[in-house]
């Protein structure tokens, strides 16, 4: 049997594509193993398991007085900060600290928490808010510790901000305090979009990520102010992605700090040298989401 001309070239471009498809799968399984070597564990550098407990430390200090149960919004102002590892650290060291913890997944529109903590499940917060029912067999175990749970984010749904401000969602928390010490929301920006802004109210306070060396005074006073605009709780501030050469630890290449309120401006400065830009892509890519500017509220 003999092809046609038009058949020329075709394996060769099929065998391209399977190629393309296996270097991509290599390079992200490659990029998956990095991320979790960031995740806390036993061996972790000595140095950054003693952060995370100086910051399990002041995160209780910052919530004594609240209810029984903690709800916990963990945020940044723009992405790539350091969030889902922050959040995910942070749930394993109060796991450790024998308190039963869940992390849920709330950033539905670049969901991180499955593929961190491998989770192959479809079912997720979306889909619990949607139907509420399902809202048991969503929680998975980690494999992390046995005392930490995780709902993933589940499908992407094209309406985050509605149905994170729902009173479904209200009630998931209510459910959920029933049975947790801590609650830890893994949420998107706050100058990207309004999700965050709109767990808030229903959390006990916001922890807020800033990463050395990228974010800036502008975005992150401007996410601050949204906060504070809100009337959020604002626990403190976590200083992610320290080089550790000179700054005084001296442990290695990263460190983690946890600055308390008023005085997350480190001693390397924030510029704005590199000009951030709302509109250039970061990927949220659901469109920018414009927030109004909240009302201002007097002062207590
Ligand atoms: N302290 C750190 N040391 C090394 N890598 C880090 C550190 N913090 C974050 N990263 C890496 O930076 C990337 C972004 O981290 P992460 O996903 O936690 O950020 P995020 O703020 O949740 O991002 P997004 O806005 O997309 O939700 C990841 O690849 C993560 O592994
Ligand atoms: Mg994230």
């Amino acid at each position: 049997m003999k092809f046609s001309g038009q058949f020329d070239g075709l394996f060769d471009e099929v065998f391209r594509r399977f190629k393309k498809k296996e270097n991509t799968a290599q390079t992200e399984a490659q990029e998956l193993e990095l991320e979790r070597k960031n995740l806390l564990n036993p061996h972790s550098e000595f140095f950054i398991r003693e952060a995370y407990k100086t910051l399990r430390t002041n995160v209780n200090f910052a919530l004594a007085g609240e209810s029984k149960s903690k709800v916990i919004v963990v945020t940044s102002s723009l992405q790539s900060e350091g969030k889902s590892i922050t959040a995910l650290n942070l749930s394993i060291t109060f796991a450790m600290a024998e308190k039963r913890v869940i992390l849920i997944d709330c950033d539905l529109r670049r969901p991180k928490q499955a593929r961190l903590l491998q989770i192959q499940s479809k079912k997720g917060l979306s889909n619990i808010l949607l139907d509420s029912n399902l809202l048991q067999s969503a929680i998975k175990p980690t494999g992390l510790h046995e005392n930490l749970d995780c709902i993933i984010s589940g499908a992407i749904p094209p309406n985050p901000s509605e149905l994170l401000g729902s009173v479904r969602m209200e009630k998931v928390l209510e459910e959920l305090r029933q049975n947790y010490d801590y609650v830890v929301l893994d949420c998107p920006p706050i100058n990207m979009v309004t999700d965050a802004m709109v767990l808030a109210p229903h959390s006990d306070g916001v922890l807020f990520v800033v990463r050395a060396g990228q974010s800036e005074k502008g975005p992150v006073t401007h996410a601050v102010e949204q906060l504070q605009y809100a009337n959020a709780k604002i626990l403190g501030f976590v200083l992610n992605d320290v080089h550790a050469e000179g700054s005084g630890y001296g442990y290695g290449k990263y460190r983690y700090g946890y600055y308390r309120r008023n005085g997350y401006y480190s001693s390397r400065g924030y510029g704005y040298s590199r000009g951030y830009g709302y509109g250039d892509g970061y990927g949220y890519g659901y469109g920018y989401e414009s927030q109004p500017p909240a009302e201002k509220q007097e002062a207590p």
